[in-house]
């Protein structure tokens, strides 16, 4: 017993919080023994449904016949709109504008016109392909040039945002230049796809496992389509294999048409789209055109910035609302502008409707900063980090973002400096300036940028979150709360919370699967705020159990309730000492109660959208990545060799999680901005649908030399969990270093003169593309 104290004690003295525990699943994950939906042992009578599509981007069905589908072999029902009990919408805005199953008008290529249940997957597929529909086509508008020629119908309001006189502080600028870049989109490529299985219970109950990072939004789609109450209808996930921002709202769709097969049919019902069909039907990060134009002075100064976000938003409104919103808000990145006006441009096209990916439109609005900033180092001739440095957000006066909140928390200057200094910046940009003068085809380039970005959901009410925590009687805890788990690592971090505050190891500390009927109306894991919300409500709950018990032992023991501490591996009581599961013990012998919610909502944040004004983010993270790449000027091809990267996560509650959020978020980053590439074909067909024709990055494409550090002594200093920071987005924003070492590789071939406005993804073709451009520009 004393032994095992005592190894108790050093276990819980290391401490949960800040010690690097691996991902909980990580072993499983490696053994094959994690358990995905498809992974779920299959109840008796599971069949399953297939989505039948529309094959084309914009027109009229004038009529569909499914004669062909239900006589197919192994088919049990084929579901259309008019099955639909409910309401055919699983729009996740007030606009009403998603239908489950397209009746009449067709808004993209691969929008779902019914489903098929049949006995094997096998069969349901083949059988939704033998569908016979009529269509009366009509032009599709596929990108934001087409949807701004033909009007520029929008799928939701769009935002402004405006400090100072723009005009004014354009016309007195010494000098000014315009401009324009095309940011690409991204698929999420999550590697377990999209995933419903539906199980029906007695009533009108029905329980869904579905993999998605919303699991209330799920339950409340399913509950209106089937025309139930929420409270009929149940949502468990475990964890997804990725979710990546895909899994926020695209997994409505197939949570709902597994529901309504299984009511129909009163049958457990799974549905898993194959890859391409997956990346058909669902959203995707939007795409960008950023038109401005900056005023400037010959010390590299910005003055004024009016800049246009345009994106292409699909068929419907989604999130495309606070993703465009979003882009405006990291419109400025580390940077203060004196005036500045952002709008943006949510446009309607007849494609996949774009959805969150993380960042959320914020790497797009800072790929724009980053890109104003080059412009003006080549035109004023100085280092674009000297540019940079110039720039960033100072003391008062030149501390206020264009949305009117200051920035009270900035680091970014600092971080740029330890950077610069441990990764041995200047000398090596200098190193590669001078092999670059005699290098025929191979050209080096270097970059360091900075990250800046707000942490909070600009829609205020979504910052809050429960949790629910159970006690037994051996002292053993059951941690749920509203969070999922996708990979990142949000169970493991709410369990160290759990476990350091009652004083436990973290083994006596069981991680539950998320379900709607532990923790209601939660919100979506998104927008990094899983650990930051989740973690101080699963806190909160454990407080209320350590006041209840506190209260008990000062009692029975009779001692002052100060004199009662929950210490690691121990609970101390006045002179004696005894284990947690002591006390609990005791305590239920007691008739006190053990289990507990618990709940967080995040103070200081507001935002008024109309006038463009608040304090939508609670804090800021911050970070800087460094990035070296060769390029062959011949082929356009390109290696990235070396990455440094130094990020912001506060106190972290766990440097081993962080850095794999860090590395995962920067390669995610770098795939999305030179690879990763998205084509429609002129008649709306995604034509890269599948990973032989939609590059990823993969283990090679890894930087040779990868140095990955976490700020050290960087407390947050609002009163976060533990004063840590939110780490799930920001990093992917460090790639943005990748697309501007690139741009500097470019840049020798014209003496660094002429600015290359890489756009992106910068695949080979267009660094290809740029050398040349470059080149004619440069020559005499
Ligand atoms: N990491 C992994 N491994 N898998 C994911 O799907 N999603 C990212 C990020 N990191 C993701 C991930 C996105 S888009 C967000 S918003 C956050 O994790 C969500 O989790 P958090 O709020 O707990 O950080
Ligand atoms: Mo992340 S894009 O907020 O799911």
């Amino acid at each position: 017993m004393a032994d095992a104290r005592k190894r108790l004690e050093m276990e819980t003295r290391r401490g949960p919080i800040g010690s690097a525990s691996p991902h909980d699943s990580a072993a499983k994950q490696v053994a094959g023994e994690a358990i995905y939906i498809d992974d779920i042992a299959e109840p008796a009578g599971l069949v399953h449904a297939c989505l039948g599509l529309a094959q084309i981007a914009h027109g009229r069905l004038i009529s569909l016949d499914l004669a062909p589908v239900r006589a197919a072999s192994g088919v049990l029902a084929v579901l259309t709109a008019e099955d639909i009990p409910g309401a055919n919408d699983i729009s996740s805005t007030h606009r009403h504008d998603e239908p489950v199953f397209a009746t009449e008008t067709i808004l993209h290529h691969g929008q779902p016109l019914f489903a098929v249940v049949a006995v094997t997957r096998d069969q349901a597929r083949r059988a939704a392909m033998l569908a016979k529909a009529v269509y009366e086509e009509a032009k599709p508008n596929l990108d934001v040039a087409a949807a701004r020629a033909a009007g520029g119908d929008l799928v939701t309001d769009p935002l402004k945002l405006e400090r100072g006189d723009v005009a004014g502080a354009l016309a007195a600028s010494p000098r000014r230049l315009k401009g324009s870049m095309a940011i690409g989109g991204q698929d999420h490529f999550y590697l377990e796809g999209q995933i419903a299985l539906a199980i029906p219970g007695e009533d009108e109950d029905m329980l869904v496992h579905s993999s998605t990072q919303h699991p209330s939004e799920v339950q409340h789609m399913v509950a209106a389509v089937l025309g139930v109450g929420s409270h009929a209808v149940t949502i468990e996930v475990r964890r997804m294999g990725g979710g990546f921002g895909g899994k926020e709202t695209q997994s409505n769709l197939f949570a709902v048409v597994a529901a309504l097969a299984a009511r129909k049919l009163k049958r457990p019902v799974k549905l898993r789209p194959d890859r391409d069909d997956d990346m058909v039907i669902t959203g995707k990060r939007h795409d960008f055109v950023c038109d401005y134009e900056i005023g400037f002075d010959d010390a590299g100064h910005i003055l004024a910035v009016d800049a246009v976000y345009a994106a292409r938003c699909g068929w419907n409104a989604d999130l495309s609302g606070p993703v465009t919103d979003r882009a405006l808000f990291h419109m400025d990145n580390c940077y203060f502008y004196p005036a500045v006006r952002g709008r943006s441009e949510p446009l309607r096209t007849h494609t996949v409707s774009n959805t969150a990916f993380r960042g959320f439109g914020g790497p797009q609005g800072m790929v724009g900063a980053e890109r104003f900033i080059e412009e003006v180092a080549y035109a004023t001739g100085l280092d674009p980090l000297e540019v940079r440095k110039r720039n960033l957000y100072g003391d008062a006066g030149r501390d206020v973002t264009p949305y009117h909140q200051q920035v009270e928390d900035n680091i970014a200057g600092h971080v740029i400096a330890e950077l610069e200094r441990s990764c041995d910046y200047r000398a090596r940009q200098a190193a590669i300036r001078e092999v670059n003068r005699t290098s025929k085809v191979i050209k080096r380039g270097i970059a360091l940028t900075p990250v800046k970005f707000g942490i909070s959901f600009t829609a205020t009410w979504y910052n809050q979150a429960g949790a629910l925590v159970h006690v037994y009687t051996d002292g053993t805890v059951m941690l749920n709360h509203g969070g999922t788990e996708m990979g990142q690592g949000l169970y493991i971090k709410v369990a160290q919370v759990v476990a350091h505050s009652f004083g436990i190891p973290l083994d006596q500390v069981k991680i539950t699967a998320t379900t709607t009927g532990k923790v209601p109306n939660t919100s979506a894991t998104a927008a990094s705020s899983g650990s930051d919300l989740n973690g101080m409500a699963a806190l909160d709950a454990c407080e209320t159990i350590k006041q209840r018990l506190t209260a008990f032992a000062a009692e029975r023991w009779q001692v002052a309730p100060e004199a009662v501490a929950f210490l690691p591996g121990c609970v101390r009581i006045g002179a004696q000492e005894m284990s947690f599961a002591e006390l609990v013990a005791a305590a239920y012998m007691g008739r006190v109660q053990l289990s507990a919610t618990g709940f967080y909502a995040t103070p200081k944040i507001h935002w008024d959208r109309k006038a463009g004004r608040g304090h939508p983010f609670y804090y800021f993270a911050y970070g800087a990545a460094a990035a070296e790449v060769a390029i062959d000027t011949l082929t356009g091809e390109y290696k990235v060799e070396r990455v440094d990267i130094l990020h912001d996560c506060g106190t972290s509650l766990n440097p081993a999680i962080d850095k794999g959020q860090i590395e995962g978020g920067f390669i995610q980053g770098m795939g999305w901005l030179t690879t990763e590439e998205l084509v429609w074909d002129e008649k709306g067909r995604l034509r890269t649908h599948a990973p032989s024709t939609y590059k990823i990055p993969v283990a090679s494409d890894r930087p040779r030399i990868f140095n990955v550090a976490l700020l050290e002594n960087a407390p947050n200093r609002e009163p976060t969990i533990h004063r840590s920071k939110a780490v799930g987005e920001p990093p992917l924003m460090l790639a943005i270093s990748v697309l501007h070492a690139l741009s500097d590789a470019v840049a020798s071939v014209g003496d660094y003169r002429v600015c290359p406005r890489l756009d992106a993804p910068a695949t080979p073709e267009r660094v290809l593309d740029a050398v040349e451009r470059v080149r004619a520009e440069a020559a005499p």
